[in-house]
């Protein structure tokens, strides 16, 4: 728990958390050494010989506030890191395992409902079958369900640095487990793959009355034009939700069209707060929810920060943007309203 009772206490819902993100180095290191299979280290090409060395290579990407990371030849890129956690799942145990440490923590932060990212393309990659991973999800999420109370729903990502065709063939395959899967997202690395290279995807999706949305990264590198796209164009017309797209604050045009189109915007602090300045980002986050978009807070990946899950980014959020306890409420309250469960369990998760 954190030192803040009232963040504590509340129901909570949690639209923007990666099931893979949560594969800290502990996590990592259990399956592995079930396995008997190593983990080896990009940057060497060796092994990692203990767990301890394993933790410092997490260690070097964690963040700390007013100290932003340095990004050395040593230090494992946070993409070099986070797929190297797919590796180590092998077994539908494994992954049965790894959802229902999201969910157990999940409990204890009066979560009642989540909407949880997971990315097949990583998985297939390393030869993980369809059965192998969505029955470990499967089996977890209705354990959360009955014994934790925790509900969730599923939203598969596309890796926008694969291609289009590899997202088509992944969608194809997941029809089958669409009663798991509330939605489509896209994700990975933004740097000159725009939301646009994945238009079929994305209509055929929405055809199929999946809902949307799309990951806007936040900083120099990922141009304004790609928020755009989201918001007007992909699929027709835009997506349903846009996760990060901080950037939008610097674009009054844009901050407006958000608003009129009532996207709601998943934010998570203390991903930004990974590369960039500490004013900028709170500036930011307060500019869009004065302005009345619905924003909701959330996590990301929370073994890649400082073990931050959605109870600490509120907290960080509440301290720098000065969010009083009524605006705190205000964000669960967006979260509950932009998540895609039905209208009739909505009512019921307060
Ligand atoms: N996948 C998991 N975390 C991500 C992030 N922060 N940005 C883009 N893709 C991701
Ligand atoms: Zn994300």
């Amino acid at each position: 728990a954190t030192k803040d009772p009232y963040i504590n206490a509340i129901p909570k819902v949690e639209l923007h958390v990666h099931i893979e993100g949560i594969i800290s180095a502990d996590l990592k290191w259990k399956f592995s050494q079930r396995n008997g299979q190593p983990i080896i280290n990009p940057r060497t090409g060796r092994a990692f010989s203990s767990l301890e060395e394993l933790r410092d290579s997490h260690n070097t990407l964690k963040p700390s506030i007013g100290n932003r990371m340095n990004n050395s030849e040593e230090t494992l890129s946070f993409f070099e890191a986070y797929y190297g956690g797919f590796e180590a799942l092998k077994t539908q145990q494994d992954y049965y395992d790894l959802a229902m440490d999201y969910y157990e923590h999940a409990a204890a932060m009066n979560v009642r409902y989540a909407e949880i990212f997971f990315d097949p393309q990583g998985h297939t990659r390393f030869g993980a079958s369809w059965e192998t991973m969505m029955q470990g999800f499967r089996e977890a999420q209705q354990k959360a369900e009955q014994a934790l109370h925790v509900r969730s729903g599923w939203i598969m990502c596309f890796l926008r640095d694969e291609s289009p065709e590899s997202a088509m063939e992944h969608y194809n395959a997941a029809l089958q487990y669409r009663d798991m899967i509330v939605g489509i997202g896209l994700d990975s690395n933004e740097v000159d793959r725009p939301p646009s290279l994945f238009e079929e995807v994305f209509l055929r999706a929405r055809k199929d009355g999946f809902r949307l949305t799309a990951h806007c990264d936040v900083g120099k590198p990922y141009p304004l034009e790609h928020i755009h796209q989201v918001v007007s164009t992909m699929a027709g017309g835009g997506t349903d939700r846009i996760d990060h797209g901080l950037n939008a604050a610097g674009d009054p045009d844009l901050v407006n069209l958000i608003k009129e189109k009532d996207l709601g915007m998943t934010i998570c602090p203390w991903s930004y707060i990974r590369h960039q300045p500490l004013d900028e980002v709170f500036e930011r986050i307060r500019a869009l929810f004065d302005a009345g978009i619905r924003i909701t807070i959330a996590s990301d990946d929370p073994a890649f920060m400082e073990d931050t899950w959605v109870q600490e980014n509120l907290l960080v959020a509440k301290k720098y943007c000065n969010f009083t306890n009524s605006e705190i409420q205000r964000l669960a309250q967006n979260a509950i309203n932009e998540s895609w469960v039905s209208e009739d369990v909505k009512n019921r998760l307060l």
